[in-house]
């Protein structure tokens, strides 16, 4: 029985990828850093280890007898001090640092789609340096690029049950949201295929304004939506730079970013965003 670590389990993405490794009969190996969180979260594993992916002490020999490293750790709306170059390079780094000392078959790890091009970005920067340090540690590895996922496609939801939608920009670029089931499907068939960075996202392409309409219509309220000018979220991101630490102004760019252009990727799965959208109605 293959052997994998997963770090990130206590995640959106993570969480999913933990159950799809155990129904595909793997020995699951989560590494957590708040058990009370993990308990909540009922994951099942098969073994547990408390680990701070910043604390490289806290990592010796955690690849032990690991076959597979899977990592989706990363800031996203964690607001502990930590900076990205702290978690999303150097935290992933530490693992990867483990991971060489036994020679692993594989190591996964999840970045953004076009991450390269959005170097310029604090996230991307720093995710993308991982990428380089994975690409030339020597293991055989797996960089899965996704676009949106359904738990962020939630922020939508949640402003029409507020009763307004606001847009960065005019919300005609598409996007085509995965959710974490079928990500965590696709990020364990992409260990037996030959491409080491696969783009991938959902089964449906919409606009930002088309999913916005969609909650309100999920929600039975009307619409109302607030598109706010891309010139000034672009001036407003550029202010916040200056005068906010990375981890303010960081989700801040990166959506004006991604609201700013198609992201539309290679499709894969079958959850409809509508179905996602209908589970989260009180
Ligand atoms: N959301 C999207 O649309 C999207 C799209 C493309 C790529 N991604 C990337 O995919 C990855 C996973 O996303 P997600 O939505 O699953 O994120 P998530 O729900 O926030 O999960 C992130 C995981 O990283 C861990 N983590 C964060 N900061 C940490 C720290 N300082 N020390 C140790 N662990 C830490 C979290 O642990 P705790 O639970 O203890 O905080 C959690 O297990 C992220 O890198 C994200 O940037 C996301």
């Amino acid at each position: 029985m293959k052997k994998v670590l997963i770090a990130g389990a206590t995640g959106y993405l993570g969480n999913y990828v933990a159950q799809a490794f155990k129904e595909e009969n793997y020995y699951t190996k989560v590494m957590v850093r708040n058990l009370e969180k993990f308990k909540e979260k009922g994951i099942n594993a098969d073994e547990i280890i408390q680990a701070e992916i910043t604390r490289p002490e806290t990592l010796i020999n955690i690849c032990d007898d690991v076959d597979i490293v899977f990592t989706s750790v990363g800031i996203t709306r964690q607001k502990d001090g930590f900076t990205y170059h702290d978690v999303d390079f150097q935290g992933n780094l530490n693992l990867l640092n483990e991971a060489s000392k036994r020679s692993v078959e594989k190591f996964m790890y999840v970045s953004v789609y076009n991450g390269e091009k959005f170097k310029n970005l604090k996230i991307c920067e720093a995710k993308e340096k991982f990428v380089e340090a994975l690409r030339s540690s020597g293991l055989d590895y797996r960089v899965i690029r996704p676009t949106g996922y359904f738990s962020d496609m939630s922020e939508y939801f949640g402003m029409a049950q507020k009763g307004k939608v606001y847009i960065f920009g005019n919300g005609n670029n598409q996007i085509n949201p995965i959710s974490g089931k079928d990500l965590a499907k696709f990020c364990i068939s992409a260990i037996n295929t030959g491409r080491t960075e696969p783009e991938v996202e959902g089964p449906e392409t919409f606009t930002h304004n088309q999913i916005a309409n969609l909650a309100f219509e999920v929600l039975g309220k009307p619409r109302k939506i607030i598109h706010l000018p891309m010139g000034i979220v672009k001036g407003a991101a550029n202010i916040m730079r200056w005068l906010m630490s990375s981890k303010t102004y960081g989700p801040f760019e990166f959506v004006a970013t991604i609201l700013s252009q198609n992201m539309v990727a290679p499709s894969f799965g079958s959850d409809k965003l509508e179905n996602h959208f209908k589970s989260l109605k009180p």
